[in-house]
């Protein structure tokens, strides 16, 4: 028996040929990619060397995280300047040569537009510290009296998000604010000049050929700083589902959006965007909206343990999402900011936590306990990478994913970067997930580049490289290859409808018979009489053994 749980009519909001509806999305953190120069760092003409894999690999567009000119107090996303390239990574030029190289392979560019804060060594921060108190320059900045008589004390109790206090003097008894690193000054969006300024950095980058952009924070940027302000305790749980938070999601921000939206769509053809937006799910559906910013990623799948019910859940909830707003779902298993995800299921599963928060606690221990079981972990990374391409909507992959490579664990503290491992107790930071990505085993830097590379990379990393998968037809390589290739003639249109089937089994059907069955449990499970389009471990005399999935047709 069969639930339909989405038809084409109902999704269609919008009939519309946007690639990014149904786009597989292939996420570069530059500086971790391939580095040309033999400095440790990756960079854009990197990227461009690399056009041919991407190719290969069949992705329809590359979304970018910062490469800004940064101090890199947060990874780049400590932005000196959003209108250039930071030298280290290249030129506007290098850029250039990057869109051209990959739009003609077909693929399109995504921009990380980075709205909420600017580095503390941007022009306009250095300016807002000398021109003092009561000045324009700090009006473009959230400054504020500290408390005390010389105002020694910061403004109230808030936190960042990586630890430590939300504010940090300025050296004259104000504070300015920042919800991440004190190297990030969150901007203020009441100011007509930061207004303008982002707009002129959207057109700048889609001027120079970005066919769509990542809004960092996008439920930022407007803040309620009045005062009295409400102790800390009071709003530290920042999602909800009303829109009253001071900081977070307020619905003042989506008319930022609308105003972007008229830019976007001033270009032809317009020009996309996603937002990250961590807010409640019920508010999720309003980034997505045609008047806002069009599409919102879909989290829940970094959370969800490696169960059959976790994952139709967080597919139902996803697949919610498209009828309410005519956009369509963005899946991922990954990004630049959590464990990586062959490693989230390589660990054991704990009732009642999220599986991003049991790789934490693992990272916390140096990667030593729980035992990480890697072959177990990649077997279901394979599986659950099926799963998302046989959905409706567009999936976005995370460098690496695609070599089920695993978090490195056991990074020395000196070697961290990460501002969250330095300002928190309770994290040991993004790292892991961020060492530079093996190409070639045999190699120094195993092909990143031809020095060291700016994450120590671990001897183990020698066995997902590139040129080992590209030879081994089995290789999980290979299988992203397969079904990224498949996926769009196997899986057509929106329909979607869960087919009943035994608690650890996953199964829905798409259009002209195509099925995706996933096997959660241990024991190998019958399938229904059909053609194997893919599978993505070795069937067990015509059975689905566990930790797998097979696409298939009906016959
Ligand atoms: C979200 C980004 O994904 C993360 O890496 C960054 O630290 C914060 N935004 C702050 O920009």
């Amino acid at each position: 028996m069969t639930s339909t749980i989405l038809q084409d009519h109902q999704a269609s909001g919008q009939a519309s040929t946007d690639f990014w509806r149904t786009a597989v999305v292939y996420q570069i953190y530059p500086r971790s990619f391939a580095d040309s120069n033999g400095d440790g760092i990756g960079d854009l003409p990197g990227i461009t060397s690399r056009v041919p894999y991407l190719r290969s690999l069949g992705v329809d567009a590359v979304w970018l995280s910062p490469f800004y000119p940064s101090a890199l107090a947060d990874g780049g996303y400590d932005v000196d300047d959003h209108r250039n390239v930071d030298p280290r990574l290249g030129t506007l030029a290098d850029f250039d040569a990057m869109v051209s190289a990959l739009h003609a392979a077909d693929i399109k560019v995504i921009v990380d537009i980075v709205p909420n804060h600017t580095s503390n060594r941007h022009v306009w921060f250095r300016q807002a510290l000398t021109a003092g108190r009561g000045a324009p320059e700090r009006d473009r900045y959230l400054f504020r009296d500290g408390r005390g008589q010389g105002g020694e004390e910061p403004p109230n109790d808030w936190e960042s998000i990586f630890g430590g206090s939300a504010w940090a003097p300025a050296g004259d008894g104000q504070w300015y604010f920042h919800c991440f690193a004190a190297e990030q000054p969150d901007l203020n969006w009441e100011n007509e000049e930061v207004r303008e300024d982002f707009r002129c950095t959207v057109r700048f980058w889609a001027d120079r050929g970005a066919d769509g952009f990542r809004i960092d924070v996008a439920h930022g940027l407007r803040k309620d700083m009045s005062e009295p302000y409400p102790p800390w305790g009071e709003i530290a749980d920042i999602m909800r589902p009303d829109g009253s938070h001071p900081l977070w999601d307020r619905d003042d921000v989506h008319e930022i959006y609308a105003d972007w939206r008229r830019i976007f769509d001033s270009y032809n053809p317009p020009r996309y965007a996603v937002a990250e937006a961590s807010v409640h799910p019920t508010r999720r559906a309003r980034y997505a909206a045609a008047d806002s910013l069009g599409q919102a990623f879909n989290f829940a799948m970094q959370d969800a343990g490696w169960r059959a019910e976790d994952f139709r859940e967080v597919i139902n909830a996803g697949l919610a999402d498209m009828i309410n707003t005519g956009s369509t779902t963005s899946w991922l298993l990954g990004c630049h900011d959590t464990p990586r995800v062959a490693s989230r299921y390589g660990l054991p599963f704990e009732a009642g936590s999220l599986s991003q928060q049991v790789a934490r606690a693992w990272l916390l221990t140096d990667g030593v306990a729980p035992y990480l079981d890697r072959a177990l972990g990649e077997r279901r990374a394979r599986a659950a990478i099926m799963i998302l391409l046989a959905l409706p909507g567009s999936t976005y992959i995370y460098q690496g994913e695609e070599l089920g490579l695993h978090e490195v664990g056991d990074l020395p503290p000196e070697a961290l970067e990460d501002p969250m491992a330095s300002r928190s107790t309770s994290e040991k930071g993004r790292d892991g997930c961020r060492v530079p990505l093996p190409w070639n085993a045999a190699d120094p830097s195993y092909g990143f580049g031809s020095g060291s590379a700016h994450l120590p990379q671990p001897d183990w990393f020698a066995a997902y490289a590139v040129s080992v998968q590209d030879v081994d037809p089995d290789s999980t390589l290979n299988l992203y290859r397969q079904a990224l290739a498949l996926r769009r003639q196997v899986f057509p249109g929106s329909d979607i409808s869960w087919v009943d089937s035994e608690p650890s089994v996953l199964h829905f059907a798409r259009a002209d018979g195509a099925r995706c069955i996933t096997n959660f449990g241990t024991e190998p499970v019958a399938l229904p009489s059909g053609e194997v389009l893919l599978s993505s471990a070795h069937l067990d005399h015509g059975r689905l053994p566990g930790d797998a999935t097979v696409w298939l047709r009906m016959l």
